[in-house]
């Protein structure tokens, strides 16, 4: 598939941006959550790697699956993964290349904003774990009050700037109706002074 304009100036502005909210918190959110994935682990939307230093090394296999060709060189380059196996890998989080119940555990982190149908993305999650299997998850999404009404306007501007990034997406009632099972859901704070990403919702669920 080939690099849009869009895609190309995400890849090159987005690891800068972050590099500076990671360092205020962010890593310490995903060190936590991530300690938890196991076994056979899929990350979807795996961007330029910011969560590749926070997996355990004893897991049996690290998959991420990223489809913006410049972020995959950029993942192909990193060498601060865990001790286990890492593929990096296109595709597409509506239409997972994977057979039902392969995977252990399934990540993702500040992807589902981007997405053009989360929904479908959430039933591909579900197919692809194992019964049982873990979906680690930490988004932002849409706020309440004055925020929300402030991610509304702004979501149609930050979608051509950020690669399709929708400041406003209720990715919790999405997960809710989804099949998953013991939900647990956090709302915390993106440790960002961009206020259209700062409410964040960090947790698990079950297949
Ligand atoms: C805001 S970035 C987050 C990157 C990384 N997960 C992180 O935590 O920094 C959103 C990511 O979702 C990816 N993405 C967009 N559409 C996708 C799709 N259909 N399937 C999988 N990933 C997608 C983008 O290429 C980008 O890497």
């Amino acid at each position: 598939m080939t690099t849009t304009f869009g895609q190309r100036s995400f890849a090159r502005w987005y690891p800068r941006f972050m590099d500076r909210v990671e360092r205020a918190g962010q890593a310490e959110i995903r060190r936590e959550q991530l300690a938890l994935a196991r076994g056979r682990v899929l990350e979807i939307g795996a961007g330029s790697g910011l969560s590749l230093p926070h997996y355990p090394d004893e897991l049996d296999e690290l998959v991420l699956l990223e489809p913006n060709a410049v972020l995959r060189a950029q993942l192909a380059a990193r060498t601060d993964g865990p001790a286990a196996p890492v593929t990096v890998i296109d595709g597409d989080a509506h239409a997972l290349d994977f057979p039902d119940a392969s995977v252990d555990t399934v990540t993702a982190s500040l992807v589902f904003c981007s997405l053009g149908d989360p929904a479908r993305a959430l039933a591909e999650v579900h197919r692809v774990l194992r019964p049982g299997g873990q979906f680690l998850f930490h988004e932002h999404v849409r706020g309440s009050g004055v925020r929300a009404v402030f991610q509304d306007l702004l979501t149609p501007v930050q979608r051509r700037l950020a690669d399709g990034c929708h400041a406003n997406r209720d990715f919790e009632s999405l997960l809710r109706a989804a099949p998953f099972t013991d939900i647990e859901v956090a709302a915390l704070r993106m440790p960002t002074r961009l206020p259209t990403i700062v409410p964040l919702v960090v947790g698990t669920a079950r297949a």
